[in-house]
């Protein structure tokens, strides 16, 4: 059976790294590039990341391709290490990679890999979207060779509180970028509102920490030491990393029956109002515009968490 060509753009990231290790421990994925944006830490942290991930999960055949450092329009200027910890992966050093990024950015690389496989390409997006926008903006045939789009971002609710309760972060850091992305590719949105409701346990977070302990080598080390620093600065210190977002956007591809998505017309607020960054759903179709976004509204969280203890095993007994 061919394999299914995937792209992770993201913002590694604690539950960045969560995502691109299931995604890989996926029978049916061929990872074909990670293309890192500025995000949950400033780019230069989540390329690094991005390269040293590459090495611990053994992705020979990934490429990595740099994208933004900053946002289409706005400024950067969130740093979510609270939530990532210390250079954004939880203050784990992982060795130095040994290998460089392509020399291409992240838009021409997501373009190309698209005509490549001619229409067959899942494009995940679980950072800000300025990567995918700028994308757009230069290849505007893009979507015709995307098969589907999923992205982190979102939702009925928000989590940048300090200015904004109706923005989730991804679509807050560059608005403008979302905005544009919503209007050219159909989005399936896995939102806060899903994302919560697949939250992680105490319990499970044991779980995985017992397996991960189990497994010798490196990715078995390095997923003990996120769950240790997850867990830790959820119930501890009052972070939400309990909350593995990314992760369920690919679940949601991985397994139908884990996520389900309803159709609605979606519009992201780009101007610098009180609610910049929320994606506005029109929940009971009163707008008249016809829907275009597939918005996550129901978790199979058991089934989630399952499948977060089974990528756990799949790599503490490789
Ligand atoms: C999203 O923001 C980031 O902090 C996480 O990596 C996730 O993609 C959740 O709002
Ligand atoms: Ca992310």
């Amino acid at each position: 059976m061919n394999k299914i060509p995937v792209i992770i753009d993201c913002d590694p990231g604690v539950d960045d790294s969560y995502a691109i290790a299931l995604a890989k421990s996926h029978p049916n994925y061929e990872i074909v590039a990670i293309t890192p944006v500025e995000g949950n830490v400033p780019a230069v942290f989540t390329r690094h990341n991005a390269l040293c991930l590459r090495e611990t999960f053994e992705m020979e055949h990934t490429k990595i391709a740099y994208g933004a450092t900053e946002p289409l329009v706005r400024p950067y200027f969130r740093d979510a290490s609270g939530t990532h910890g210390e250079g954004g992966i939880g203050g784990i050093k992982l060795p130095d990679p040994t290998r460089a990024p392509e020399e291409k950015p992240a838009w021409d690389v997501i373009y190309e890999e698209a005509v490549k496989y001619n229409g067959e390409l899942v494009l995940f997006a679980v950072g800000p979207l300025t990567n995918i926008a700028t994308a757009l903006r230069k290849y505007p045939d893009l979507p015709k060779y995307i098969k589907r789009f999923v992205i982190m971002g979102g939702g009925t609710f928000g989590n940048v509180t300090a200015t904004s309760e109706t923005a989730e972060f991804n679509i807050w850091v560059d608005p403008t970028a979302a905005k544009e992305v919503f209007e050219k590719l159909e989005v399936y949105m896995v939102g806060l509102n899903a994302t919560h409701a697949a939250a992680v346990e105490v319990k499970d977070f044991d779980e995985m920490l017992e397996i991960t302990a189990s497994g010798k080598n490196k990715q078995s080390d390095y997923l003990n030491k996120l769950t240790k620093f997850s867990k830790e600065n959820s119930f501890e210190r009052g972070q939400d990393n309990n909350v593995i977002h990314d992760a369920l956007a690919i679940a949601a591809d991985m397994n139908e029956d884990v996520v389900k998505f309803e159709k609605f017309y979606v519009y992201v607020e780009d101007r610098e109002v009180e609610n910049v960054g929320e994606t506005v759903i029109d929940l009971k179709g009163e707008s008249g515009k016809a829907p275009n976004c597939w918005v996550a509204m129901k978790v199979d969280q058991p089934l989630f968490v399952k499948m977060m203890k089974d990528m756990c095993k799949y790599y503490a007994e490789m």
